[in-house]
């Protein structure tokens, strides 16, 4: 029986949005989503540079603090779902409003809110704003900015997603200095597209986890650091899968990693667009690598060692 409980470290909101909410929202604003979904309704996407714009596009219809707060309620309710007690979501000031601080804080404040509600009923929450690195290091040190305005509360991390290979993690270092300085966890994206230089760079900026990260396994020596630092690894097999960067449940490097003693943990980073949830990872993990209670244990133990809370909330998840 696998457990019930589950803390999932890595979900991005733009990306857990349903294609029936964005196809609703869409007519609202009569946005033009020609390209965006596939002939069965799904996100259509080719590849990982096919994958971000179509992200991109759906998520352009996700606009105000209201639509936000719609968003976040409905991901909140399909976590509960899935057996999730706690959730970080990667939220970007980006999308809502283009970085500007005051547009950030309204959005902030409605989704606060509906992280507040949503406690009660069984799931805790903390966003992470993320930088977009593929748009540049000046609009992530605007980012890091509302970031750092908007610390404690509900944010209580830092982080970057998009395109590895554009740039060096370090070329952002300002922003996540700037975070860290706020009292801000960090994260960042490395290791997915990028090899094991691309997760020293991202441990360079003082990150304490790294998303994805599962090409630490083609260097033993990086392999040891991760065990030796206690860095946190928040794995996403089934969005590996599914962009290509591993070719399949077998290949996947997750058990190797564990085995090792990294502290690796599971997530679905943008369910709808990977056909995946919670329940499909752990059923996957268990059938391909014989995985049960003991495992799926020491994941979720190690996904509250890790998350970017308080010491009260992580007592409470324990
Ligand atoms: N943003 C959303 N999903 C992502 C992924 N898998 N890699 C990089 N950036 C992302
Ligand atoms: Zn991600």
């Amino acid at each position: 029986m696998l457990p019930v409980k589950k803390i999932e470290l890595h979900l991005h909101l733009e990306g857990a949005a349903p294609p029936d909410f964005i196809r609703s929202l869409g007519a609202e604003k009569r946005a033009d989503l020609s390209g965006v979904f596939d002939a069965r309704g799904g996100y259509a996407y080719d590849g990982f540079a096919g994958f971000l714009r179509c992200y991109e596009a759906a998520t352009a219809v996700i606009q105000g603090p209201r639509d936000y707060a719609r968003l976040l309620a409905e991901v909140l309710e399909r976590c509960a779902e899935e057996g999730v007690v706690y959730a970080e979501l990667f939220v970007s000031p980006e999308f809502c409003g283009g970085a500007d601080l005051s547009a950030w804080q309204d959005h902030l404040a409605a989704m606060t809110e509906v992280a507040e509600a949503a406690r009660p009923q069984g799931i805790d929450s903390r966003g992470i704003v993320t930088a977009i690195r593929h748009f540049g290091a000046d609009r992530a040190r605007r980012t890091a900015r509302c970031a750092a305005e908007t610390a404690g509360g509900w944010i209580s991390g830092f982080g970057m997603g998009g395109a590895e290979q554009v740039g060096r993690a370090t070329d952002y270092a300002w922003s996540f200095d700037c975070a860290a300085e706020a009292g801000l966890g960090l994260t960042c994206h490395a290791g997915e597209w990028g090899g094991p230089d691309s997760i020293r760079d991202a441990l360079a900026l003082g990150c304490t986890r790294i998303g994805h990260g599962v090409r630490a396994v083609e260097d033993p020596g990086l392999i040891r650091d991760l065990v030796e630092r206690g860095i946190t690894l928040e794995v996403c097999p089934g969005s590996n899968i599914a962009l290509g960067v591993v070719p399949s449940w077998g290949a996947h490097p997750i058990a190797r990693l564990a085995d090792a003693g990294v502290r690796v943990t599971v997530s679905t980073d943008d369910p709808p667009f990977f056909h995946t949830t919670m329940r499909d990872e752990y059923d996957r993990l268990a059938t391909t690598f014989g995985w049960g209670d003991t495992e799926f244990r020491q994941i979720n133990q190690w996904a509250i060692d890790a998350a970017f809370c308080d010491a009260p909330t992580r007592d409470r998840l324990r």
